[in-house]
């Protein structure tokens, strides 16, 4: 076990298992810039170092100066129900009578409950809370005290004492049961992947008739409320989206058509898009740029990120596939200027800032809207 430079024990009000995470970091600075004893506490020794060094081990706007391990679902979209009790055994010594455990991680419908049993089992008195984290990445240093925090647990004095811990945060808080806040956090994110996956399938119907969805989507958004939340058309990706989609749809039963759909469109994007690339170009003479690596636009974060999955179809399709961002360290990807030079082609494949108002000689197939002429394709 590695820990971050630590406050004395006795002033240590909050560990952060996972600490150096996406999620952990933010989380410990806000609670630090509250005033909280904030340890971090993570595995991943080189993160640790990159923190004790004062640094970021990645981007974070704002953070710079808390248990959230990763939930992953594996290879056959099944949910990990063991990442979070297998934390909780790790650290068995630690605990103490009295403590509060808070999961933060987006836990399976179940989890809490299993680590109240887990905890017990341990012959350790303590109080167990569920808090589900809401924050998106690139936002996280201002969402954390700007969003409600939903706060579950059975016991009140469990309930009492998370609340008090993240009115440290907001005074907006949302007390929910256990089950309730563990499929509020799956609804959130699924709710938002199907969203993405409607505006992809419109974004498809309006380019099979030469038509430019976001012309269409703004007169529809346009002072009418009611289609306000209609996301534009991209690659709807990340770390959370999908794999807590299909940990829906596990506990579901598999009995989830919307979600079980919307993966189908989003995680098919890119074959859509090579597929109408095809139609139009002879890919086989031809070099293609793929511009931005990262799940989102301005993020550092390449974790599930269709830009890779693109890339792999590609590279069976064109005579070479060159890739470029400026925020996602990788060795094999080139600057801007020599994909730009280079390509035949290029796709913007993450939003970032800097491919805003893009000029090039050649093709620009830009599903976000963000160079600014249209996502028709
Ligand atoms: N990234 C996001 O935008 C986001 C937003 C909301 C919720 N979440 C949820 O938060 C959780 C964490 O996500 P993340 O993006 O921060 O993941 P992450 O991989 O960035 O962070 C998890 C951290 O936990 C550490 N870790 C894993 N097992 C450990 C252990 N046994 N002991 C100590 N440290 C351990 C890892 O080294 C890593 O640094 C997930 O459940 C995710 O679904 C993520």
């Amino acid at each position: 076990m590695t820990t971050v430079r630590t406050p004395p024990l006795f002033l240590t009000d909050v560990v952060i298992v996972g600490g150096c995470g996406r999620v952990g970091l933010p989380l410990g600075v806000a609670l630090a810039s509250r005033g909280l004893g904030v340890v971090l506490c993570d595995i991943n020794a080189a993160a640790v170092q990159t923190v004790d060094d004062g640094r970021l081990p990645f981007a974070e706007p704002g953070a710079a100066q808390l248990l959230v391990v990763g939930t992953p679902i594996d290879e056959h979209l099944n949910p990990d129900f063991a990442a979070v009790p297998t934390a909780i055994e790790r650290y068995a010594q630690h605990l103490r009578d009295g403590q509060l455990i808070v999961l933060r991680s987006t836990v399976y419908p179940g989890v809490t409950q299993l680590t109240e049993r887990l905890v017990q089992r341990l012959g350790v008195a303590a109080d167990v809370a569920f808090c589900p984290e809401r924050i998106a990445e690139g936002r996280a240093m201002t969402e954390l005290f700007e969003l409600p925090q939903i706060v579950a647990a059975r016991q009140a004095r469990a309930a009492a004492r998370a609340e008090k811990l993240f009115r440290h945060l907001t005074e907006r808080i949302v007390q929910l049961a256990p089950e309730e806040a563990e499929l509020a956090k799956l609804f959130t994110n699924s709710w938002r992947y199907i969203k993405f996956a409607a505006a992809n399938q419109f974004w498809m119907m309006a380019n099979s008739c030469g038509l430019d969805f976001e012309r269409i989507r703004s007169a529809v958004r346009y002072d009418y409320p009611r289609a306000a939340d209609l996301p534009g058309p991209g690659f709807a990706a990340g770390p959370c989206l999908l794999k807590d989609t299909m940990q829906l749809a596990a506990f579901a039963n598999n009995n989830f058509a919307l979600g079980h759909t919307a993966m189908l469109i989003n995680e098919g994007l890119p074959l859509y898009l090579v597929a109408q690339l095809e139609a139009r170009h002879r890919l086989a003479d031809m070099t293609i740029g793929i511009l931005g690596m990262a799940f989102k636009g301005g993020s550092d974060d390449p974790r599930e990120s269709l830009a890779y999955k693109l890339r792999k179809i590609l590279t069976l399709k064109a005579r070479e596939v060159l890739c470029t961002d400026p925020y996602v360290r990788d060795e094999r990807f080139l600057p801007l200027p020599e994909v730009l030079c280079r390509a035949d082609l290029v796709v913007i494949a993450a939003p970032h800032p800097e491919y805003r108002d893009l000029t090039a000689e050649i093709p620009v197939i830009d599903m976000w809207g963000i160079a600014g002429r249209g996502v028709r394709l």
